[in-house]
């Protein structure tokens, strides 16, 4: 009688959705469930290999919106109108894929708030249907709260989130498209049977998983962090792209730092800093004096970047002068995160990365960029205060917009000190980060996130079971 689950998932197609989403999928797989991943081609050869889950692909139809054929990712484009594009393109998706759940009606479909399609579709066969967006619950409840309120045209500065369980201020208002945008796509999540969620109900707060079922009136489940599920170096490091540089190299490295003396630098896999920042930031480094990796975007990465170009946003004889690593490409950031000499990471609180960070309990400097990220960074500093602000208030509409104002030097490098100079604040703050890692472990063992699992599997079986006895 008992049978397993048929689950499909429908990631979106960028790395910052996809990999929690397929880490998610992992987790119902190894209690014995059948999962199918969707996806195209290309995105399906950066699954992990030692998978236990299928994969079915469609073919991504670029050229009917106009988008050159082999990009298929947020990863692959770097302006706004390309993004759109590929957001047309996934919609045209639909119609294929809904044969595809016609033909082999699964019994759960769980798919990213990006495909509002997948709503009417999953209706019409009748088959549950859940939500995903990688964001934290904190973050979704504060985007809900949000949306009823009118936001004044053109306004910025600070605002308090209203009717909300902390006092809660976030450094600028949300451009009006990026709300626009969001808004719609909130609403029609709602109606599904629930947000699955890739973080634990310890570091979301009970006040959230509360606030979001009693005021917003819908149900969340709190899975993660997905990403224990890799357990060996090997599964961590195929997470995402192949590593520029190999896991091996930076491990030795790592191994010949003392504890907590590394500060990592990284701002995801979509975001481009204009030279001028990156300039501000390798100034910093240097006048820090701490040890470092810095994740920079692949289009600095070009091999043969002239010197002069170079100079735009590495200062002369920058690399000669610092002990550190600098890469191009895609960094192992699980692997890196966990070894004991990271003291401090640089982030623009993307919410894999804060997961990621707090379940090695490593402490955050926090430079929130776009969409969530803004209402992460206040969960990291003032509720849970595992991290500080380099204070950045201007938030741009996407990743690949170039930030007007510039964050200078001697704020990075505070903040920076902040966290690796072992004072009070520091030890305090590395403390905090502590627990929460020890929980972060605790928890997909036998804690909230076994759990929660544990009853939405239980969930879809009633829902299951009562369709076959209709
Ligand atoms: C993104 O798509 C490109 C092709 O456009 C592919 O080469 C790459 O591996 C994909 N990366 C991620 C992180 O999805
Ligand atoms: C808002 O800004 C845009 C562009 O800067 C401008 O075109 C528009 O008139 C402004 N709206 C208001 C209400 O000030
Ligand atoms: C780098 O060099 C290669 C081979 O010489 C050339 O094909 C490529 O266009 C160069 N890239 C840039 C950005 O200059
Ligand atoms: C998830 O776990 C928390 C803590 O144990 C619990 O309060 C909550 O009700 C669970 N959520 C669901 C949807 O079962």
């Amino acid at each position: 009688m008992d049978k397993p689950l048929k689950l499909y998932f429908i990631p979106y197609l960028a790395a910052g959705h996809m990999i929690p989403l397929c880490d998610i999928a992992a987790l119902f797989a190894s209690r014995g469930h059948f999962v199918t991943i969707i996806t195209t081609p290309l995105n399906a050869k950066i699954l992990p290999k030692s998978n236990n889950f299928n994969v079915q692909t469609f073919q991504l139809p670029s050229q009917e919106v106009g988008l050159p054929e082999g990009i298929e990712n947020i990863t692959s484009i770097t302006n706004i109108e390309d993004g759109f594009k590929l957001y047309q393109a996934t919609a045209l998706l639909h119609e294929h894929i809904e044969k595809f759940v016609e033909q082999h009606p699964p019994d759960c479909i769980v798919a990213d708030f990006c495909l509002p399609w997948v709503d009417e579709l999953a209706n019409k066969h009748h088959i549950p249907r859940f939500a995903f967006n990688g964001f934290s619950l904190f973050t979704i409840c504060a985007m809900e709260s949000l949306k009823s309120q009118p936001l004044p045209e053109n306004a910025s500065g600070p605002f308090v989130i209203p009717n909300f369980p902390h006092d809660i201020i976030i450094n600028s208002i949300p451009p009006i498209e990026s709300k626009a945008f969001m808004d719609p796509l909130l609403t029609i999540a709602l109606k599904s049977h629930g947000f699955i969620i890739n973080s634990f109900v310890e570091l979301d707060g009970d006040e959230y998983v509360e606030y979001y079922e009693k005021i917003i009136g819908h149900k969340a489940w709190h899975l993660g962090p997905a990403s224990l599920v890799r357990k060996t170096t090997q599964e961590k490091a195929e997470r995402g792209e192949k590593s520029t540089i190999s896991v091996q190299k930076y491990l030795t490295w790592l191994n010949s730092k003392q504890d907590n003396s590394v500060l990592y630098i990284s701002f995801g896999t979509i975001c481009y800093l204009p030279d001028k920042q990156l300039f501000e930031i390798a100034s910093a480094i240097e006048a820090s004096g701490y040890d470092f990796i810095w994740v920079v975007p692949e289009k600095k990465g070009i091999e043969n970047e002239s010197e002069e170009e170079k100079e735009k946003w590495l200062p002369k004889g920058f690399e000669e002068r610092n002990k550190g690593m600098i890469v191009r490409g895609w960094a192992p950031q699980v692997v890196i995160l966990g070894h004991p000499a990271l003291g401090a990471f640089l982030t623009h609180c993307g919410w894999n990365s804060v997961v990621e960070a707090v379940s090695a309990g490593v402490p955050m400097i926090t430079w929130p960029v776009h969409s969530d990220q803004f209402y992460n960074e206040k969960l990291i500093t003032q509720v849970r205060r595992i991290g500080v602000e380099v204070g950045v208030d201007e938030w741009n509409m996407a990743a690949f917009r170039d930030s007007k104002k510039l964050v200078k030097r001697d704020h990075i490098e505070k903040a920076v000190r902040r966290l690796m100079d072992d004072g009070d604040e520091a030890v305090q703050i590395r403390q905090r980060s502590q627990k929460f890692a020890k929980i972060a472990r605790r928890v997909q063992e036998d804690g909230s996130s076994h759990e929660n699992l544990t009853a939405l599997i239980d969930e879809l079986k009633r829902l299951r079971d009562s369709k076959v006895l209709n």
